[in-house]
């Protein structure tokens, strides 16, 4: 197997060190176009293979594709990321026409890679790259949802007191502060409604600290986080390469399910050796399909904006 990680930033960086340190492909390529920056930070993942005991094989690139070639997988991390106070929404205007790029680039040495999406804004960047490729919808994934449903569990475990690997969540719809849905109905600590353990207004702040979950971090930082984004983009990697067919929420293009079409946007998924194996339709009730539908005129609002800009 061999795996891409296109952008050598903190979330390329992070998700290439979880890709090698999990052995999920024999070769991990890690590109950029800072001359030297990938090359480095290959080299640094690479002096950590007798200390953690991986054998993945990591190549530094400065914007060189042909070293991309034959890749199974590739996750495109390019773009700015946010500063604080910023929506992800705001960087559409610079990092549309980088993620453009990027794909056809990828696509050029690697015609039958599933692509992953991390850039932001994730919704758009994943519809875009889904129109300009013409690829068929289960080969472009966006991350998001798996990295709010993870960032869901961290606030429902802090709230109840319990370990974040005890509990199920969903979150669905955009990427977006305002657009994401934490579905807090569907929400279990082994088996039993988080309800049991939580009042609404409790669980209410759980949504609303998840949904502002990145644009806090952001702040802290003074830059978008990279830990669980580089972590969530691995994951996807593993269920793919290792044909896990995990249950994840992504952002695919859907055709009708949960009343939408002609949009990407964060549904569960299957993800197995094919990329988007199955889409999960399940019954919304009427609150949160409204809220979805809410969520997808956000996304669908942001994705006409590309008509606007010279790409
Ligand atoms: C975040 C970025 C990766 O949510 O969108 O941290």
């Amino acid at each position: 197997m061999k795996v891409t990680v296109v952008g050598a930033g903190a979330v390329g960086a992070t998700c290439a060190d979880n890709i090698a340190r999990k052995e999920l492909c024999s070769e991990l390529v890690l590109l950029d176009i800072k001359e030297g920056v990938a090359e480095g930070k290959a080299i640094d993942m690479m002096q950590c293979a007798t200390l953690l005991g991986f054998d993945t094989k990591i190549i530094g690139s400065t914007n060189d594709y042909t070293k991309t070639a034959n890749s199974d997988v590739a996750v495109i991390t390019s773009g700015l990321p946010r500063k604080p106070g910023m929506t992800r929404e705001e960087l559409i205007g610079i990092n549309a026409g980088i993620v453009k790029g990027v794909a056809e680039n990828i696509l050029k040495y690697s015609p039958d890679a599933i692509i992953i999406i991390i850039s932001n804004p994730m919704d758009t960047m994943t519809y875009l790259a889904l129109q300009s490729t013409g690829l068929p919808k289960n080969r472009i994934i966006g991350m998001g949802g798996i990295l709010d449903s993870s960032r869901f569990k961290y606030y429902l475990s802090t709230a109840i007191g319990c370990s974040p690997n005890d509990l199920q969540g969903f979150v669905v719809g955009g990427h977006g502060d305002t657009t994401m849905i934490p579905l807090t109905r569907l929400a279990t600590y082994q088996g039993s409604p988080v309800s049991e353990y939580l009042d609404a207004e409790a669980l209410k702040k759980v949504a609303a600290d998840t949904m502002v979950g990145g644009a806090t971090l952001t702040g802290l930082l003074g830059t978008s986080a990279w830990y669980a984004p580089g972590a969530a983009g691995a994951a996807l990697v593993e269920s793919i390469v290792r044909d896990e067919k995990k249950l994840f929420t992504c952002c695919v293009s859907v055709d009708g399910e949960y009343g939408q079409k002609d949009i990407c946007i964060g549904v569960p998924v299957i993800i197995g050796r094919n990329g988007v194996e199955k889409i999960l339709d399940f019954k919304l009730n009427e609150e949160e399909q409204a809220a979805f539908n809410k969520s997808a005129d956000a996304v669908r609002n942001m994705n006409n904006v590309l008509a606007t800009l010279s790409i």
